[in-house]
C-alpha cells in the first residue's frame, strides 16, 4: 500500500514527524519495533509492513490483536527488532525507557516532534503512565482553588513524603480538589496510609467561599481512594487533630499560618519529610508569620519562583 504522507489528516498525525519515522523505517533491512500505538503506527505498517515486526504498547486493551499481520505486544513479549521507533507522544519517556532497558543493545529513534510537540523535553505529567491514568479521571474531581501546575507539583512531592514514614495530612481542602488528585495517586500508587483532609468544610459559616457540601466531598473522596478521612473544624481544634494518630510523611497546609496546627504537623512530621505551604507567597497569610514559626524551627521556607507555594522540609 501506498500514499503521500501529505494526503494523511492533520489533525491526526504530524506530517514533519510521520515523514521522519517513515524514512527511518524504511530504510533496507530494517526490522522495527514501533512504541505505542496509534496513528503514527498504523501509517507505518501500511506504508512499511515488511519493515514493521511488532508494535509495543503498555495499554494491555491491544495486546494479542493484529493490524495487517503485524502484532500489538506487551512489553514481556521479545522480538527480533534492530530498530525501537517511537511512534507516541505520551510514551517519549517512562515507557520508552522501559523499552530500552529491555533491548538495551538495540538504538532508537525519536522524531523531533510529534503531534506538534517537541520531543526533546520530557514532560511528566504526560509521559508517565500513573499521570496519564490519573488524568483520566478528572471530570470526577471537584472544584479547587490551586492551577494545575500546583497541584502537579502538589503530586510530586507527596510522591517525596510516601518515601517517609506517616499518613498524609492536608489542612485546607475547600471542596476537596487538592485532596482529590491525592486521593486517586494514593489508589493508583497501591498505597494503604490515611489521607486526613482537614477543613471547616460544611460548617463554615457567611464566607464568600463557602460553597463545600460535605456529604458531596465525602462521596467524591470516597470513591477516589478509601482511606481518605474528612475531619471537619478548625484545625488547630485539639479534637480534630486528635484523630490523627501517629507521624505524618507528607502535609499540605493550604491556608493561613495557624501556629496551633503547624506544631502540630511539625511534631509529627517524620524527619526529612516535606511539608507544603501553599498560601506562603499571599500577603494576607502573612508570609512572615510563616518565616518566624520557620526561623524559630531553625529552617526556612524556601520559595517557588512560579507559584506562592513554599516548600519546608522537616530537620533531621
Ligand atoms: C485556599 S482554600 C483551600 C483550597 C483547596 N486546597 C483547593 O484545592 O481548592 C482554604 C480552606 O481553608 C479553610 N480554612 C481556613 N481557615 C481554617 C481554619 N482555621 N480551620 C479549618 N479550615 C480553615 C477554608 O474553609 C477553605 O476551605
Amino acid at each position: 500500500m501506498s500514499y503521500p504522507i501529505s494526503a494523511t489528516p492533520t489533525c491526526f498525525v504530524e506530517h514533519t514527524a510521520l515523514a521522519a519515522l517513515s524514512e527511518r523505517v524504511s530504510q533496507a533491512g530494517v526490522k522495527a519495533l514501533l512504541v505505542g500505538w496509534g496513528e503514527y503506527a498504523k501509517h507505518l505498517i501500511n506504508l512499511h509492513p515488511a519493515n514493521v515486526v511488532a508494535v509495543c504498547d503498555p495499554d494491555k486493551r491491544y495486546w494479542g490483536i493484529k493490524f495487517r499481520g503485524v502484532p500489538l505486544l506487551s512489553l514481556n513479549e521479545t522480538v527480533d527488532a534492530n530498530l525501537i521507533v517511537v511512534c507516541e507522544y505520551k510514551h517519549v519517556y517512562e515507557f520508552l525507557g522501559a523499552v530500552t532497558t529491555k533491548y538495551s543493545q538495540v538504538p532508537f529513534y525519536i522524531p523531533p516532534s510529534l503531534d506538534y510537540k517537541p520531543t526533546w523535553e520530557i514532560k511528566p505529567f504526560e509521559q508517565e503512565l500513573i499521570y496519564q491514568e490519573l488524568y483520566k479521571d478528572t471530570h470526577d474531581a471537584p472544584a479547587s482553588m490551586m492551577s494545575k501546575e500546583k497541584v502537579q507539583f502538589l503530586l510530586e512531592l507527596m510522591r517525596l513524603g510516601l518515601t517517609f514514614q506517616g499518613d498524609v495530612v492536608e489542612m485546607g481542602s475547600w471542596q476537596g480538589g487538592s485532596t482529590w488528585y491525592m486521593a486517586r495517586l494514593l489508589s493508583l500508587l497501591g498505597e494503604k496510609r490515611k489521607l486526613f483532609a482537614m477543613d471547616l468544610f460544611e460548617t463554615h459559616m457567611m464566607d464568600p467561599t463557602a460553597t463545600m457540601c460535605s456529604d458531596e466531598i465525602r462521596r467524591r473522596l470516597d470513591a477516589a481512594y478509601c482511606n481518605c478521612e474528612m475531619v471537619t473544624g478548625l484545625v488547630d481544634d485539639p479534637n480534630g487533630l486528635a484523630r490523627i494518630p501517629g507521624a505524618i510523611c507528607f502535609a499540605h497546609i493550604d491556608l493561613g499560618p495557624i501556629i496551633g496546627a503547624m506544631e502540630f504537623v511539625w511534631e509529627r512530621l517524620s524527619p526529612g519529610a516535606p511539608l507544603l505551604l501553599d498560601n506562603y507567597g499571599h500577603i494576607q497569610a502573612p508570609t512572615w508569620a510563616f518565616d518566624k514559626f520557620f526561623a524559630a524551627k531553625g529552617t526556612r521556607v524556601t520559595r517557588l519562583p512560579w507559584s506562592e507555594q513554599g516548600l519546608v522540609f522537616k530537620r533531621h
